[in-house]
């Protein structure tokens, strides 16, 4: 993996970049749709493709409670398994065995729990969630961390750390031991944690920038905290961080958390938002979020939002995506989820254009101005 920076705001941190993948180019800042299970939720890869997506996420560790590692080893990997060709991320499971596994007990540096699926138990460790992340085959791999949820009292997010930091280490160790199955390369991203502290941030991002990974992100945000802290750690722990590796906010989030933090530094991000919300007849828009199903649409046969290219907008009215909300027609899913998705790319698109024009002051100040911040 390469990774290119081609320009940086003045008065902002915000900058553009190009990641190289052995599947091809990612141009940050940029947006990964999630796709946990592999599949984006209700959209084909034909339609991220002509969404623009250049990069989805999976998940470590539901992929390896399902389909399981056989599966993925007979189907060639996770690329040929779901036949995605452009970049992967993967999650480590680190977060995912903390927030969705009934049942964890820490013994060691090995994690036991019980699936949420059927009880059953397994285990993870640094060394087998980079053996899992091997054999998916993903583009960039994530280490195996503990997020600390949130309120979390100092001397427990220090514990936590001195943790994560050593299960950082050992993935790293784990990594460096193996070698791709697929004939692509795959990139090692650390994780900064250290809960709300500044000081554990820095010793985080300090302590990793010597382990000299191919990226940093920043994880255990977004659970809960204020959105002042959120925002302000974020701009701290990315200038703490190398210039010249990406940096990966992990699990962000709404579009005014996302454009605040381009604007404080950060390259990558992913969240379940669009695609979640879509499901609920949550929609985005230029001016804010709506809910389809609300009765006002019910006759407005003006489209949801005639600039954008997605089939939804381009195809329909406001009232036919209500009628399809309001009988649970699986369409109507879709083609929220693929305006979503469509909503949530673009912004980010439109961010980078912005810095690459050396005019994103002007988009940041502007978006601010026009689409509404929500409390806390
Ligand atoms: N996704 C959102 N937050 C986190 C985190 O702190 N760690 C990991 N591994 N994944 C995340
Ligand atoms: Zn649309």
């Amino acid at each position: 993996m390469k990774f290119e920076l081609l320009k940086t705001s003045n008065a902002y941190a915000a900058r553009a970049g190009l990641i190289q993948t052995d599947h091809g180019p990612v141009e940050t800042p940029v947006f990964m749709p999630v796709g946990t299970r592999g599949t984006v939720k209700a959209l084909t890869n034909e339609e991220l493709i002509s969404a623009s997506a250049s990069i989805i996420l999976g998940n470590t560790y539901h992929l390896y409670l399902r389909p399981g590692m056989d599966v993925i080893r007979e189907g060639g990997g996770l690329h040929k398994f779901m036949n995605w060709h452009r970049p992967i991320l993967t999650d480590s499971g680190g977060y995912q065995v903390f927030s969705l596994a009934h049942m964890r007990k820490i013994e060691g540096d090995v994690t036991t729990f019980r699936s949420h699926i059927d009880g059953s138990l397994h285990t993870l460790s640094p060394e087998k969630s980079m053996e899992i992340q091997r054999m998916l085959g993903s583009d960039i791999v994530m280490v195996f961390d503990e997020c600390t949820p949130y309120p979390c009292d100092y001397a427990t997010a220090k514990e936590s750390l001195t943790r994560t930091h050593r299960w950082e280490r050992l993935s790293r160790e784990a990594f460096d031991a193996t070698d791709p199955l697929w004939g692509h390369t795959q990139a090692l991203f650390a994780i900064v944690q250290g809960s709300v502290y500044e000081d554990l941030r820095m010793e985080s991002a300090a302590y990793l920038t010597n382990l000299d990974f191919d990226g940093y992100a920043i994880g255990g945000l977004a659970v809960g905290e204020p959105k002042a802290i959120m925002y302000e750690l974020t701009g701290k722990v990315c200038q703490q961080l190398p210039a010249e590796k990406p940096r990966y906010l992990m699990g962000v989030g709404k579009p005014e958390d996302i454009i605040h933090s381009i604007a404080r530094g950060v390259d990558m991000m992913d969240c379940v938002l669009p695609t979640r919300n879509a499901r609920n007849g949550t929609l985005y828009t230029r001016r804010g979020k709506i809910n389809i199903k609300r009765a006002e649409f019910s006759k407005d046969f003006s489209p949801l939002d005639p600039e954008c290219p997605c089939p939804a907008c381009q195809n329909h009215s406001k009232a036919y995506l209500h009628h399809l909300y309001k009988t649970g027609e699986i369409t109507g899913l879709r083609l929220n989820s693929l305006h979503n998705i469509t909503f949530f790319l673009q912004l980010v698109r439109e961010a980078r254009q912005s810095i690459q024009e050396g005019r994103f002051s002007k988009f940041y100040e502007n978006f601010c101005q026009t689409y509404p911040m929500e409390e806390d």
